[in-house]
């Protein structure tokens, strides 16, 4: 594969290709890997230079300089460059825009200029972002508008993220962090260090007088965990829930939920619950190594409306293994069977940690120009039955440099999902492989602390990591 590159140059212009070679699809050599892209980096009498060898020894050379807007037309240069020499084209429906957050950046615009209308010809303008993708970007921040807005009372008002970091079974598309829950064996110590950990932030919670807006417990997939493990989890983290907030608990695969874990969600105060089909077809779903069928998604989501009413999140993937679009036009009919309040549509991102990238020649991917067309069609028909798009980020190495994008039915968004991609509101961690956020206006970003993703480094550095979240509290809430 002619994917790889290696850089070598000064740092600031090695984060700008870091950006924009993955943006353009390109992963990093690691050591011994062949390198088919070698860029070289300078910087002098306060100019960059930027020489592109690709792998027929095709030599481009870009310079600008050496400020901030400097990078930023570099990185635009570099992007279509590789974009083009690599058959795609050259300029994609995001323009040279490779960040994970775009609607963060308009909101950021749109509070500078106090115009909605001027923040998107900004982008327009900065960009080159297609006014499909600018229309979109418009339509979310308007409704997301609420919740980024600041107050006095903002700053102790804060969400909290549970993470669970287990499955049964390994989805192959997949690169979230965790483990297999049959395999590891200091499961009651997780869970104790789980506890110990949401209780300290309760009492956190008491000290510094804090409101908690929205939970979510994540992972992983938390179901997985034992019917008694998972009672414990929930218990703790419902220490937090404050009445009428919302409380999410993501149940994701149908295989790994009771009636017995439904009723410890409602216990608790549980009210939305994810339950993901990814897709609705069996021979896909046995593709990707998901371990379950689409009858049983019909199933627990047919047990869930009878007896609760759990607001449903559903997630879909677009661009996996075998994936037709009369496949997605099952998925979209389902919907419209069912209706639940939100829906998410990925795109699939192929990432390195994942089994699909080392099978990725074979695996039978629909391409590019497909996976737009599904994702076009399912947002088009989404729309068409009273859907409206509610959040939307980017990943590294999605098909065709798309998104993904968060449908509800009007007045069900997630609050949870528009908090943690806008990052104006401090999100505080509980958990394994987590990050805690601590955020005030007018930057929105002050302190930050990361959990370990190895589940026994977790457990066994507990006591330190709690007194580190106690200190970055004291800094944030008592300065
Ligand atoms: C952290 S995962 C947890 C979901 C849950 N464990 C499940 O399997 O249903 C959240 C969602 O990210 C999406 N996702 C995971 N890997 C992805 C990938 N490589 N590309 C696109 N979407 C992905 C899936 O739709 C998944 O439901
Ligand atoms: S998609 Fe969900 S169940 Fe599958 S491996 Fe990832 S986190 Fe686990």
């Amino acid at each position: 594969m002619h994917n790889k590159y290696h850089y070598e140059g000064p740092l600031p212009l090695g984060s700008v290709v870091a950006h924009n070679c993955a943006g353009a699809g390109l992963f990093v050599a690691t050591h011994g890997e062949e390198v088919a892209w070698r860029l070289t980096g300078s910087e002098e009498n306060g100019f960059y230079t930027l020489c592109i060898v690709g792998p027929n020894q095709q030599t481009k050379r870009f310079s600008s300089e050496a400020t901030a807007e400097g990078r930023r037309i570099i990185g635009r240069d570099v992007l279509y460059y590789l974009r083009e020499a690599q058959g795609f084209i050259r300029v994609g429906k995001w323009g040279s825009l490779v960040g994970v957050r775009p609607t963060k950046l308009f909101h950021k615009l749109w509070d500078e200029t106090g115009k909605a209308g001027v923040a998107a010809q900004i982008l327009r303008d900065r960009y080159d972002i297609s006014l499909e993708k600018l229309s979109i970007l418009q339509s979310i921040t308007e409704l997301q508008r609420p919740w980024v807005a600041v107050d006095e009372e903002s700053d102790r008002r804060i969400s909290v993220y549970g993470g669970i970091p287990f499955c049964e079974s390994h989805c192959t598309y997949c690169s979230f962090p965790f483990g297999l829950v049959q395999q590891y064996n200091r499961l009651d110590e997780f869970v104790q260090a789980f506890v110990q950990d949401a209780s300290q932030l309760a009492a956190l919670q008491r000290e510094f007088n804090l409101s908690v807006d929205s939970l979510y417990m994540g992972g992983g997939t938390p179901t997985s965990l034992n019917h008694e493990a998972f009672e414990k989890v929930v218990e703790a983290l419902a220490m937090l829930r404050m009445e009428g907030k919302e409380f999410t608990v993501e149940a994701g695969r149908p295989d790994s939920v009771t009636p017995e874990k439904i009723d410890t969600m409602l216990r608790h105060g549980v009210n939305r619950m994810s339950i993901n089909p990814q897709s609705m077809q069996d021979h896909i779903l046995k593709a990707v190594g998901r371990a379950h069928t689409a009858g049983a998604v019909v199933d627990l989501y047919d047990y869930v409306r009878e007896h609760t009413s759990l607001a449903i999140n559903m997630d879909f993937i677009a661009g996996l293994p075998q994936q037709t679009m009369s496949d997605m036009q099952e998925n979209i009919k389902f919907i419209c069977r069912t209706m639940p309040e939100n829906v998410t549509i990925h795109t699939l991102a192929l990432k390195k940690g994942s089994p699909l990238y080392d099978m990725r020649e074979t695996a039978l991917l629909p391409e590019e120009g497909q996976v737009e067309e599904m994702v076009s069609y399912a947002g088009e028909y989404l729309r068409k039955i009273g859907y409206v798009p509610y959040y939307l980020y980017r990943q590294k190495y999605m098909t065709g440099q798309m998104e993904n994008i968060g449908y509800t039915l009007p007045g069900y968004a997630c609050e949870y999902n528009i908090r943690i991609m806008e990052e104006r509101q401090t999100i505080v961690a509980v958990g394994p492989g987590s990050s805690s956020k601590w955020m005030r206006a007018p930057e929105f970003r002050q302190l930050q602390l990361h959990t370990p993703k190895d589940v026994s480094v977790y457990i066994d550095t507990l006591d330190t990591l709690l007194a580190k979240r106690r200190e970055r509290c004291e800094q944030f809430w008592e300065a």
